[in-house]
């Protein structure tokens, strides 16, 4: 009688802790209709379900592939989070039918990775109308109307770039910038904070070209800039994929021991590698944010504050530091 005692108080302190006091049966209240069921513990009705939709931009570039791995690696430790993936396959209106269809299912939560910024700013909104959080990762939306965004800081990495590339330059010499998607906020970014990093030096950007993040584009634009331009020093691309294109048209061309080749993403397979073997002579890290948006859409479900923004770190690497595993910006 006593130890039922001890355990019935034992239960109800449970409850009251995992605060789902009215979820709870103790099997004592006499008009329950469920006293023959078994009782929940505590830990099994703190546990809910969630569902997470994730709308990716495109799968077609490994930083997407390793950004759908980074969440899925991270949401796989939660037994309680379904993961449902929409790969829009860099089709701006076909993500935003995405953004609806996670709407009209009722997830309990959003992460997109927004192709532009414009376009899915009211399928975004319309998701916070709905009652659904939405994590917004590394390309931004307009406005302020999401729960959280988190990635890497474009501008600062855009600035890092161009100071490295004045050094590496002595202060001079004719550039080709390939720019990402400039509808995107990073390739945006990381063309303002270049643009300061060079500032006051004899840097000429000779040719500029939106490449919209793909190497074939990237290519393609390079051979114009070999063609039109007899001496150029160096590639500034937004990108990894962007660079190694560049570096496939100059070695077509036989040019490609003239210039000097600067990428960002850093990927161990893709601007790591690249690096080790020469192809460029600089990479900038631009991490997922993969995991962070998991552990961050764990916290929003169990209605904790989360900051606004959440601002991850980026590495140089060089050939001289790449083995050593780079270095952080300052
Ligand atoms: C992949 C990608 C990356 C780049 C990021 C910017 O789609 O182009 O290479 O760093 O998007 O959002």
């Amino acid at each position: 009688m006593l130890s039922t005692l001890r355990n019935l108080l034992a239960l109800t302190a449970a409850c009251l802790f995992a605060g789902f006091l009215s979820a709870c049966d103790t099997g004592t209240s006499s008009n329950s209709a469920t006293t023959t069921q078994p009782t929940p513990t505590a830990s099994t009705t703190a546990e809910k379900s969630y569902t997470i939709g994730m709308s990716q931009a495109n799968l077609g570039e490994p930083w997407r592939v390793q950004m759908n791995a980074d969440v899925k690696a991270e949401a796989d430790k939660h037994s309680n989070i379904k993961m449902i993936f929409k790969d829009a396959q860099n089709d701006t209106l076909k993500q935003r039918s995405h953004v609806e269809e996670f709407i009209s299912q009722g997830v309990n939560l959003l992460i997109i990775s927004p192709k532009e910024a414009q376009p899915l700013t009211e399928p975004v909104a319309k998701a916070m109308d709905a009652g659904i959080p939405v994590i917004v990762l590394d390309r931004r939306v307009l406005g302020d109307k999401y729960t959280q965004f988190i990635g890497a800081d474009n501008k600062k990495i855009g600035k890092a770039a161009g100071e490295w590339i004045k050094k590496t330059l002595n202060g001079k010499g004719n550039i080709v910038e390939l720019k990402g998607l400039m509808t995107s906020t990073p390739g945006q970014d990381r063309n303002s904070g270049f643009r300061e990093g060079i500032a006051g030096s004899e840097i000429k950007i000779v040719f500029e070209a939106d490449m919209k993040w793909l190497e074939p584009d990237a290519r393609k634009e390079m051979e114009s800039a070999l063609s039109r331009f007899p001496q150029l020093d160096l590639v500034y691309a937004h990108n990894d994929p962007g660079a190694h294109g560049a570096y496939l048209a100059a070695k077509a061309a036989g040019r490609e021991k003239q210039i000097k080749f600067v990428g960002i993403d850093a990927l161990p397979q893709e601007g790591i590698a690249y690096v080790k073997q020469g192809i460029l002579d600089a990479t900038f890290q631009y991490p997922t944010g993969g995991a962070e948006a998991i552990q961050n859409a764990m916290k929003i479900l169990d209605k904790q504050q989360v900051p606004r923004e959440i601002t991850l770190g980026s590495r140089l690497f060089t050939k001289e530091d790449v083995n050593a595993g780079g270095e952080p910006l300052p």
